[in-house]
């Protein structure tokens, strides 16, 4: 039987290498995603995600407890002589086991289940809205004011105030994503003309990593981002500092630099506020400098990663909107790199 079972595993992977490997792989998966604290459901960031949390492990606790009672009896039902598995065939226990119990289980879990997902989305009055675009591939980002208009444009990274729920308005531009931070709050879909709302909030200071969550075409598991979470005093004073304008270079390479971006035309798709640079298709750089990530939380924001991407972005992340300036020499490279990171 044991022989016949690999026969089987092996029609579905080909070697019995290859299911040690997928073994090993399984375990080396389950290890790793333990240590990581920064995306990860089991690591609640606030009081949503804490909610998240609790229904995960009904979810798995059950659904593992009610797996077991469907092997033990499967086992006995093969393995146990007719005559003393007889209480099987009763017709009370198979009205029981086999249809109150999971009509009344799934029955309460779907009720749990609105429960969680309503406290997501109910409106209130949240002490910040943000609105997030999703795009082909990366998160244009809006800091709404009273009125629903956009105050303050970021991109690929949000930031928060700790201890208050925020509202997230969530938009595409183009095809379906969906917006997940594994630790502040469950997934929620950005659907082509639709807007969904949800919310959540932190409990502490801390940087929790977002992903897109559904299949968006080539480059959707590039498609990151990071929320910070700070305390109010900090975060005011970070936005009062994002809402000015650029700073002016005032070094000969970073004046250089500055040339150097609006002559080779990135102002056509990019906003630096301050200077003539005022295309809209892509991220705003205005603060570029100050971002932990570019390219949706692919490279850490660096000069050497800003001049790999600006040279090379089609060999990073092929299939982006943004065409590689394969032309650029060394020198001008590091000049507009040096520009952009200087954009605090
Ligand atoms: Cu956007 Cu996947």
């Amino acid at each position: 039987m044991r022989h016949a079972m690999w026969r089987l595993i092996s029609i579905h992977y080909g070697e019995r290498v290859m299911v040690h490997r997928a073994v090993l792989g399984l375990i080396a998966f389950v290890m790793l995603s333990g240590c990581n604290t920064q995306q990860s459901a089991f690591h609640p960031g606030g009081p949503h995600a804490d909610r998240v949390e609790t229904l995960s492990w009904v979810m798995f606790i059950g659904g593992g407890l009610i797996f077991l009672l469907v092997i033990v009896l499967t086992a006995i039902a093969m393995f146990v002589a007719p005559e003393r598995r007889q209480w099987m065939t009763n017709r009370r226990f198979i009205i029981w086991l086999g249809i109150v119990f999971p009509v009344v289980t799934l029955t309460a879990l779907l009720v749990y289940g609105f429960t969680v997902a309503r406290h997501l989305v109910t409106p209130g009055s949240p002490a910040l809205r943000i609105e997030v675009v999703g795009e082909m591939w990366w998160w244009r980002v809006h800091y709404l004011d009273a009125q629903g208009t956009p105050r303050l444009v970021s991109a690929n990274e949000i930031r928060i105030p700790t201890g208050r729920p925020i509202e997230f308005v969530l938009k595409t531009e183009d095809v379906i994503h969906s917006f997940w931070v594994p630790s502040l709050a469950g997934k929620l879909d950005m659907i082509p003309g639709r807007t969904n709302v949800y919310r959540f909030a932190a409990d502490r200071p801390g940087i929790y990593r977002g992903q897109c969550a559904e299949y968006c075409g080539d480059q959707h598991a590039l498609m990151a981002f990071y929320v910070v979470a700070m305390e109010s005093n900090d975060f005011e004073a970070w936005y009062a500092a994002q809402i000015q304008p650029a700073a002016e270079p005032v070094v000969t390479q970073l004046i250089q630099g500055k040339e150097l971006f609006l002559q080779n035309g990135c102002g056509a798709c990019h906003v630096v506020r301050g200077t003539p640079a005022n295309g809209a298709l892509g991220p705003d750089l205005t603060h570029v400098g100050s971002r932990l990530s570019i390219a949706a939380g692919t490279y850490p924001t660096n000069v050497g990663t800003l001049a790999g991407w600006i040279s090379s972005s089609q060999h990073l992340k092929p299939g982006n909107l943004m065409p590689s300036f394969g032309n650029l020499q060394g020198e001008e490279l590091r000049a507009i790199a040096a520009y952009l990171e200087s954009l605090k």
